[in-house]
């Protein structure tokens, strides 16, 4: 086989990525370890920055977000049950959306199919070869049959278990990472949501964040220990939480809990994200707490400049943007790193807190809620930055 652009993994940013290069004429070719089933359904986060709904609309693939996507001009931050609201629109005039992960995966894989693009599902024995040179090859194994595609280029979307990072050799590599000694709680429950809006929920006896899938849908999440075993928390001991941190007079109403999870908390780069004709992109390059919302918008973000680089190198003949690449994507990543690590740090109760710690986080958490200039700052992160 052979393709300009070979893209391992079916996530956010391998399908976005083939779908701007379609948009330029670019030929791809994607690969993807799971059924189509399970990457459609898998449930993740779903929040889009302002820039990122722009763009999935002005790549084609907004129709459904438009008329299913929750759009939030505001936030709500409580603290021991005080809500706050932060108003996007007064302050900047920009807003969020709430639309499920598995709901974008959804659009991208059917515009994928009626662009005609190659997305093969249930590959495995995935490796990348030859990256050095302008004809890297992938090969997998597929209906039984040992494959192999020459590409110009190799994006790895793989995520953060994918086999594209692995494949870099060991010395080129820096990997920068921190641990959080907790992890979220997370449920979907047939029930609306509390507010219209999200509330990021600050008490003593740790985070709580009430958000949405639809107004009929929760989405809620529960500051937990960081290996904590979902058979510790019956259905009963986790809406007694919900309620506790809920606070500001709102009402939770309970519903039939849809999935239970827990995800463990961490922040994770590398350096750099590219190796010969190999590209990382995602969470194969960067892992972020979901505190700051930022995991799906990072990724949409690399595959915008990594798209804008290949296109460069086809159209114009200029390797400019491709060699600068890691070093363009990187700069965003950090920033959200910086971002996403400071939402944690100031939402989140540390079990190795000093009592200093705790009566600064609380001092932080009321500037916020009181300073406008804080709030704008918060805002301006929260729904994120343009892309440059
Ligand atoms: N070969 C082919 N595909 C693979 C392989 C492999 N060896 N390993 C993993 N994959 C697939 C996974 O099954 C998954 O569908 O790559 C895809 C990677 O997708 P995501 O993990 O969703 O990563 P990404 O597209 O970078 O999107 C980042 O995902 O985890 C969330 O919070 C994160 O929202 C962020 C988003
Ligand atoms: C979600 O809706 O799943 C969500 C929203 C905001 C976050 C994290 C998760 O910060």
């Amino acid at each position: 086989m052979r393709t300009q652009v070979g893209i391992i993994g079916a996530g956010p940013a391998g399908l976005a990525l083939a779908r701007m290069l379609h948009l330029q004429g670019i030929s791809s070719i994607i690969i993807e370890n799971r059924t189509r089933d399970y990457i459609e359904n898998r449930i993740r986060a779903g929040l889009i920055e302002h820039w990122a709904a722009d763009m999935l609309t002005d790549i084609g693939v907004g129709e459904r977000m438009k008329r299913e996507g929750m759009v939030h001009w505001g936030t709500n931050i409580a603290i021991n049950g005080e809500i706050h609201h932060l108003d996007f629109k007064a302050l900047l005039n920009k807003r969020i959306t709430i639309y499920g992960q598995q709901e974008v995966v959804k659009d991208l894989v059917e515009r994928r199919l009626a662009d005609g693009g190659e997305l093969l599902f249930e590959v495995s024995d995935v490796s990348v070869d030859d990256l050095k040179t302008d004809k890297p090859k992938i090969r997998f194994t597929h209906d039984g049959q040992p494959k192999e595609i020459e590409c110009d280029f190799i994006a790895g979307c793989d995520g953060y278990h994918g086999i594209s990072r692995p494949s870099f050799p060991a010395d080129i590599l820096t990997v920068y990472e921190r641990d959080y000694p907790f992890g979220w709680l997370g449920i979907l429950s047939d029930s609306p949501p509390p507010d219209h809006d999200l509330i990021y929920s600050y008490t003593d006896e740790g985070f709580a964040l009430y958000t949405m899938r639809s107004p009929t849908v929760s989405r809620l999440y529960l500051q937990c220990d960081h290996d904590e075993d979902v058979a510790n928390w019956p259905d009963a001991k986790i809406w007694e939480h919900l309620h506790r941190r809920l606070g500001g007079g709102r009402k939770l109403q309970e519903g039939k809990i849809l999935q239970k999870s827990v995800t463990a908390m961490r922040s994770f780069v590398v350096e750099p994200m590219q190796y010969g004709r190999l590209f990382l992109a995602g969470d194969s390059a960067h892992i972020v707490p979901p505190t700051g919302a930022k995991g799906m918008n990072l990724a949409f973000a690399d595959v915008v400049k990594l798209s804008r680089a290949i296109e460069g190198f086809y159209k114009k003949q200029n390797n400019e943007l491709l060699e600068n690449n890691s070093k363009a994507c990187l700069r965003r990543v950090w920033n959200a790193q910086r971002f996403s690590w400071w939402m944690t740090q100031i939402m989140h109760r540390f079990p190795d807190e000093t009592p200093f710690d705790h009566r600064r986080q609380l001092s932080d958490l009321r500037y916020i809620v009181s300073s406008e200039a804080a709030m704008k700052s918060l805002a301006e992160q929260y729904t994120g930055l343009p892309i440059d």
